[in-house]
Formats: C-alpha cells, structure tokens, sequence
C-alpha cells in the first residue's frame, strides 16, 4: 500500500461529506449515462446487484424492479442520503458503510456490480476492482461509468497539471481503463464514448 493511501481514504471521505448535501445538483446530470450503462448491465429482477462507491444513490432509479440491491459507500453521509432515497422510492436497500478496497462479502455474492464514478476516485482502483471481481458470480458482469484517458495514450502536460486540481477537488482524471483491467481476470466486452468526446466511458465486464 502506497504510504499516502490511508490519507487518501480520509480525504475521501471528509471531502464526499462536505459534498453529500449538494451532490445530486451536480451528478444528476449524468442521468442519461446511468440510464444507459445499467440497461447495458440488464440485470434480472431475481439477481443480487451491488453498486459499489454509490453516493446519494441516484443509479436507483434505473434499478426499480430490483429485489435484491445492495449499495456501499465509504461515507456515512452518502450512505445516510441513499437509503432515505431507497425509502422514498419503496425500495429494500441493504445500504451500508465499506470500503471499496475492502468488501466485507463472501466470494461470488453477486450477478451483477454497478461502478459509476468510483473507479476514478478510490485511491487504488486495482484494489476496487479486484474486489470486485473476487464478490462476483462465475458469469457475473460490472458495468462502468467514469472518466479515462484512452487505453495507451499518455497524459500531455496541460491535463497533467489539470489533474493536480481535480484530484484535489474529487477525482483523477488521468487513470487508463486497460490499466486497470490488467491487474484482473475481467473480460471487457463493450466500451463506449459517454460524452465530453470519449473522456467519459461507459464499459461492461464479465468475469
Ligand atoms: C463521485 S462519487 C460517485 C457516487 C455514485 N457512484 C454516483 O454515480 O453518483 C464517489 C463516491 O465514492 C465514495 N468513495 C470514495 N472512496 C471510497 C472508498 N474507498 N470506498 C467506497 N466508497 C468510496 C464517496 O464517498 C462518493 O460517494
């Protein structure tokens, strides 16, 4: 572990607390994006879906049929404003603080894993994502939404020094997807431009 990871996860969590009041003006815009990437997921009603890293839970919406949700996030703020969301919308959450890079779940728990704007954002995506992969079924599928810089291009300098600010501010803009996948036995079977040209992604895996 990097010896600023512990830091890391601090900052985290203090920074998505003081965002947690005003989070959904912000990231409501992306309402076409989560509608899209969960319809690629296509999860069955039957099947226990867990959406990692879930703030305010604004994916819930396209997840209403669902009978068996189970959402995390690292800051109780999130957590608090997700299941009053799920009560709102007659939904049974399991909703519960965790680290992403440290899922209390047995393996194979899970069809299907919802990671949107988390991969970005934790301090290790390697770690989240092979999390991920260890909590999925045989067959299960993740569908991610963030934001990369394309497989095998190089940051130039002007998003460099942009990235000294977003990452202070709330994420990293200059993680590789391929990078990331790497590290698993994840297959990535579709990628596709989520807007602002390509910087956003939405991909979906299969283990
Ligand atoms: C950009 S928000 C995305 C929230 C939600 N997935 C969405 O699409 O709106 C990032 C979220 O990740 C959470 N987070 C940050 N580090 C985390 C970690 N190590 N484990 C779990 N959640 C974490 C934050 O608390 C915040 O709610």
């Amino acid at each position: 572990m990097a010896p600023l990871h512990p830091l890391l996860t601090r900052l985290n969590r203090w920074r998505y607390t003081l965002y947690a009041p005003i989070y959904d003006r912000v990231a409501g815009a992306f309402a076409r994006q989560r509608r899209r990437a969960i319809a690629l997921l296509a999860p069955q009603p039957d099947e226990r879906v867990l959406i990692v890293g879930a703030g305010t839970g604004l994916d819930l919406d396209y997840l209403l049929a669902q009978r068996a949700l189970t959402a995390i996030d690292l800051t109780p703020a999130m957590v608090d404003a997700l299941a009053a969301r799920a009560a709102h919308l007659g939904l049974a959450v399991d909703a519960r603080v965790m680290d992403a890079e440290a899922l209390a779940f047995p393996d194979e728990s899970f069809d299907a894993v919802v990671l949107h704007l988390i991969l970005a954002v934790v301090p290790d995506p390697v770690a989240c994502l092979s999390e991920v992969e260890r909590v999925l079924k045989p067959g299960g599928r993740v569908v991610v939404f963030d934001k990369f810089l394309p497989d095998g291009a190089r940051p130039g300098l002007a998003r460099r020094l942009l990235n000294l600010i977003a990452r202070l501010v709330a994420t990293d803009i200059n993680r590789r997807l391929a990078d990331i996948l790497a590290a698993t036995r994840l297959t990535k079977i579709h990628d596709e431009d989520a807007g602002f040209g390509g910087f956003f992604r939405i991909a979906l895996l299969r283990k």
